[in-house]
């Protein structure tokens, strides 16, 4: 049966992902709503139907009721949203609640939610860190209550350090392993922020986007990590390239990385496929220093 699927932010990175699964099945019918402050146009399906706009213009831009709304459509960055408060919350609250409150009164039927693991930093104080931390955090806790008071229809994963294809590499959203290829390509040294111990558990884009689509059609309610088990510090992938390193300051709201619940593992069956260190390797090997 045809099924009318809305993904916000399907321009970004891991929703050109989820886009990119969900076409294999042709009785999908995708519309993406993405306001492009970082999505972009070379991320784009044939036979998606693209909208430009703000989540907080849902009801007005999404006349079609879908039967599935995956919602990305966020600020995403950890450290640069001290810089820009407003924005986060612009983009975030004002944003989030209206797509939260559009699937009430359309009564979709699953409301899957891609929540940060900031929060479960430093004993569930991280979630107090940054505008970005606050702002998903306390997007979890309505989708939450909209649950309770409401019998919203919902599920919430929580992705763990995308990498792979179509992650930008420069500019202020530019993500780790991107960057450190742009560095190495260029033949610069890679920055790493002090100390360089802290650990990430750095996931396969490829799998998050499975696991986002596993978690919409088979999970119920919060706690499902996506996660790669492994966790590398940031010396350790700086090393994977090769080096040189270059130490910085200034990283800030960044703790170590604590995993959450694993439903997803557990319950679904969920499991990564590629490990970061595997990607660098590859990457090393079919682009050899000149
Ligand atoms: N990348 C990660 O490691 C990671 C980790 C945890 C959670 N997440 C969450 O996953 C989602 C996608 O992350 P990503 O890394 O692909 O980010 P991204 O920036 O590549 O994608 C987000 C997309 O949403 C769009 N967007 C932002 N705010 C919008 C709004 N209010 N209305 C319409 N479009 C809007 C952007 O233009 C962009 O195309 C985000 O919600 C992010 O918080 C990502």
């Amino acid at each position: 049966m045809s099924k009318l699927i809305l993904v916000t932010g399907g321009a970004g990175h891991v929703a050109s992902h989820i886009i990119e699964e969900l076409i294999k099945d042709a009785d999908n019918k995708i519309i993406s709503l993405d306001n492009y402050f970082n999505g972009s146009e070379a991320n784009h399906f044939p036979g998606v139907d693209y909208r430009r706009g703000h989540t907080k213009d849902i009801d007005k831009l999404i006349p079609e009721n879908p039967d599935l709304v995956f919602h990305l459509g966020e600020y995403a960055r950890v450290s640069p949203s001290v810089h820009e408060p407003a924005l986060v919350y612009d983009l975030n609250i004002l944003g989030t609640f209206a797509v939260v409150e559009f699937c009430r009164q359309r009564k979709v039927k699953k409301l899957l939610y891609t929540a940060s693991s900031t929060k479960f930093a430093i004993e569930g104080d991280g979630r107090q860190q940054t505008p970005y931390s606050f702002t998903k955090a306390t997007n979890v806790d309505l989708i939450n209550n909209y649950g309770r008071w409401y019998n919203l229809p919902y599920a919430i994963c929580y992705f763990y350090n995308a990498f792979g294809p179509r992650e930008k590499g420069t500019g202020p959203y530019s993500t780790l392993i991107a960057r450190f290829q742009e560095l190495y390509l260029q033949n610069k040294p890679l920055t790493v922020t002090k100390p360089g111990t802290q650990k990430r558990n750095f996931t396969y884009v490829k799998d998050l986007a499975k696991g986002a689509i596993l978690v919409a059609q088979k999970g119920h309610g919060d706690g499902y990590t996506l996660a790669n088990p492994h966790t590398y510090s940031i010396i350790e992938i700086a090393q994977a390239f090769g080096g040189p390193i270059e130490y910085i300051n200034n990283d800030p709201g960044r703790r170590e990385s604590n995993t959450g619940p694993d439903k997803a593992r557990q319950e679904l069956g969920w499991n990564t496929t590629l490990d970061v260190l595997d990607y660098i390797r590859d990457f090393v090997n079919t682009h050899p220093r000149k």
